[in-house]
């Protein structure tokens, strides 16, 4: 058993562990989905994992806010607007780019919850991030709150572990339906997730190659960047564990034209999902990741693929600010 840091109870869990019968008989391998999507309704997807670590800390150090950042549709900042307003925390986002027209998707969801919206130009959210999050805490402090910055996506040493909690969660969906996956996929957008499971793995002696498929930055840089987050979990809670003997496995080649930016294949895979299956996966994370892996399995890239778990994050209101892209019947 793992023992944990301070944790609050805020996912549904456990989520189930369900295999996709139509698709696995198109494909020839026995596909599962962990249905993460389901940790709760608007409140839903990966990072509330991760959240019941970060919150867990938030508290612990006395804190009445939290602040934390992201682009316009981030998952992660409306979670974190849910999260704060179900636990009467302030929240503070720092949102890259600037809304136009009537809020959308998570977006309307944070201005919902009560959080308090920073959007920044593209241009200067990228160059002065981190300065304007110390000034958000600065400024707060002066006001007499006491904030705590959560880093993008919840990927760091503290976030991680609710990834490495739903390993435990997996070992006994496995043991259940008598399976030892050969791999456990999951969409890599900060890292915080495939970093948990990859320790998680780790820990719990798994055969199973947990593989990131990048949503937005190349191969090298979630190289270093999950293993970066779990250096910080070492060092953070004095871990003796070697993670620098944990293989980190990232592709790189299904990113398309960028963040939040996808080809047509990816939006036909997420209505080939959704009537095949009834499950809805979104163009930003999950549905490019589940497009690759599709990919990857076709092709016979995916060596000794018998039974691979997709970890669907989420990420459902990612749909609506794009829905010009889908084709519906009425070809609109
Ligand atoms: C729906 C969804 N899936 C996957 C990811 C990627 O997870 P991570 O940021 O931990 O890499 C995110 C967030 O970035 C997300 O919102």
């Amino acid at each position: 058993m793992i023992e944990f840091p301070p944790r609050l109870s805020l996912a549904q869990t456990p989520t189930p562990l369900q295999k996709l019968e139509r698709v696995s008989a198109e494909l020839g391998v026995n596909l599962w989905i962990k249905r993460d999507d389901l940790t709760g309704s608007v409140l839903s997807g990966n990072k509330v994992r991760k959240l019941e670590f970060s919150f867990a800390e938030a508290m612990r150090q006395g804190c009445d806010a939290v602040i934390t950042c992201g682009g316009l549709q981030s998952n992660h900042c409306r979670a974190t607007a849910l999260l704060g307003a179900q636990l009467g925390l302030e929240v503070h986002l720092v949102l890259r780019g600037e809304p136009e027209g009537p809020a959308d998707g998570n977006l309307l969801l944070d201005y919902l919850a009560g959080a308090h919206i920073n959007a920044y130009p593209v241009r200067q959210f990228a160059s002065e991030l981190q300065d304007l999050l110390l000034q958000k805490q600065r400024e707060l402090k002066l006001k007499g709150v006491n904030a705590m910055i959560i880093p993008t996506g919840a990927s760091d040493g503290v976030g991680i572990w609710g990834y490495i909690a739903a390993t435990e969660e997996l070992q006994v969906d496995f043991h259940r339906h008598r399976i030892v996956p050969s791999h456990v996929v999951c969409a890599t957008g900060s890292g915080g997730t495939q970093a948990g499971l990859t320790l998680g793995a780790y820990l719990h002696g798994w055969d199973s190659q947990v593989l990131g498929i990048a949503v937005c930055d190349d191969e090298d840089y979630f190289q270093n960047k999950v293993r970066a987050d779990m250096r910080a979990w070492k060092r953070g809670y004095d871990r003796h564990e070697d993670v620098e003997a944990c293989e980190i496995h990232v592709h790189d080649g299904y990113i398309g034209p960028g963040y939040a930016k996808a080809d047509p294949e990816v939006f036909e895979t997420i209505g080939w999902l959704a009537r095949t299956e009834g499950i809805v996966l979104d163009p930003v994370y999950t549905g490019k990741a589940f497009y690759g892996l599709v990919q990857e399995i076709k092709t016979g890239a995916l060596a000794g693929a018998r039974d691979v778990v997709f970890v669907h994050t989420g990420g459902v209101f990612g749909i609506f600010p794009q829905k010009h892209q889908f084709q519906t019947e009425e070809g609109r």
